[in-house]
């Protein structure tokens, strides 16, 4: 007797269809197919931080990693120390003042942050508010909401800041949250208080909340520390910052960040949290901790050194004819490509002809049109053979 098997069909729920396309995953099969042929590729097309995490900090996981307490569950929300410490640091750094237990939400990383404040906040229908270029993360989380974006534009004009009085009024009727980022990722550009002042006035008026990515908090350059969100008198009542130990002391790996400011957002980034996890591994948190509250020479070394990174591949753009302007900060510069390409048709002659893989700007945002994003994380020497590659071409 036969039996009938029917194929068994998984069909997947609308919203994984909605996410956005993971444009970079093409760039990085293109640069893998250049060196599976044998080449020299420098890849300065990520965002990957080189540098390994500072040796206390290591030492303090080591340690850690043996002590019983951190093989159990981990409080639900993270260890208070761990808290405490994000609270330290924000008033060593910037003088503002936080409840740790209440204002303070530990995260998997600030990616882990940037995509569950939109699915705590936003509905169906909803707008938000996100700079163009800007990280694509932002995307995914409106996405998985279901509501709507409205892109804010980020031109050169405007020093890459956003222009609160050009957005659509429509957009604006509905629209709940907003992404900000200075230190920007992709443009290096960095904002002052006045930036700041506006974007809390402008909150206030229009009732939208503020998610300050500042991921890049610690990076400022020509002498100039990043101003945080928070400093902003009233910036507490409008929004929070998400921050990141990714950057900062070159734990990427490790996936610990924090969301800062707002308590009724952080207990609602804590609520959505205990449905998805159970903290982080303890021993993550005490280095974290240490981290936080151990000694910052580490955080100026490397601000150091990828202020000198952008000195030699500026003193190679102006060698080879490549006119651009300087990052004030983040670990990102920022490139116009020349007449007659487009961000990808120019990131695809580098790297075919060059080896150098950057990032084509459109992949940030139709605004990323006619830039490419170069990443200062390898070493100088071969920062500057990139350059000189390029130059090679005879483009400039
Ligand atoms: C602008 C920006 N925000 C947030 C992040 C998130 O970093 P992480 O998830 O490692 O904390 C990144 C990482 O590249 C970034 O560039």
């Amino acid at each position: 007797m036969e039996t009938q098997v029917n194929e068994h069909v998984i069909k997947p729920a609308d919203r994984m269809t909605a996410l956005p396309t993971q444009f970079f995953a093409k760039l990085v099969g293109k640069a893998n197919a250049q060196a599976a042929k044998g080449r020299d590729v420098i890849n300065l097309g990520q965002g990957n931080p080189d540098q390994p995490t500072p040796p206390h900090i290591v030492a303090k996981m080591q340690e850690a990693s043996a002590n019983p307490m951190y093989h159990r569950y981990p409080p639900f929300s993270g260890y208070s120390f761990l808290k405490e410490a994000v609270a330290h640091r924000y008033k060593e750094d910037y003088g503002v003042e936080v409840d740790p237990a209440t204002e303070v939400a530990i995260l998997f990383g600030g990616k882990t942050g940037l995509v569950e404040i939109s699915q705590c906040l936003l509905n169906p229908g909803d707008v938000c508010l996100v700079p163009d270029p800007g990280y694509p993360d932002y995307w995914s989380g409106v996405a998985l909401s279901g509501a709507e974006m409205s892109f804010m534009p980020l031109t050169a004009d405007n020093r890459f800041l956003p222009d609160y009085n050009a957005i659509d009024q429509e957009a604006l009727k509905r629209a709940k949250l907003m992404f900000i980022n200075y230190p920007n990722n992709p443009t290096g550009a960095v904002a002052d208080t006045k930036f700041y002042e506006e974007t809390v006035a402008f909150a206030r008026r229009t009732g939208v909340v503020v998610a300050s990515d500042f991921a890049y908090g610690a990076i400022g350059f020509d002498g100039k520390k990043p101003v945080s969100f928070l400093q902003t008198p009233g910036a507490k009542e409008v929004g929070v910052e998400f921050y990141t130990l990714s950057k900062t002391y070159n734990m990427a790996g490790w996936r610990v960040g924090f969301a800062i400011g707002n308590a009724q957002i952080v207990s609602l980034i804590n609520l959505i949290q205990d449905h998805y996890y159970c903290s982080l591994f303890g021993g993550i948190q005490e280095a974290a901790a240490l981290a936080l509250t151990g000694p910052q020479d580490c955080v100026n070394e490397l601000t150091a050194r990828y202020e000198s990174r952008r000195e030699a591949v500026f003193g190679a753009l102006e060698r080879i004819g490549w006119k651009a302007d300087r990052p004030g900060g983040s670990f990102f510069c920022w490139l116009p490509v020349p007449e007659g390409y487009t961000s990808e048709s120019f990131a695809d002659l580098v790297l075919e002809q060059a080896d150098v893989v950057v990032a084509p700007g459109n992949g940030f945002g139709t605004h990323g049109e006619g830039y490419v994003r170069l990443g200062l994380l390898t070493s100088e020497d071969r920062l500057i053979e990139a350059i000189e590659r390029i130059g090679k071409l005879g483009i400039f």
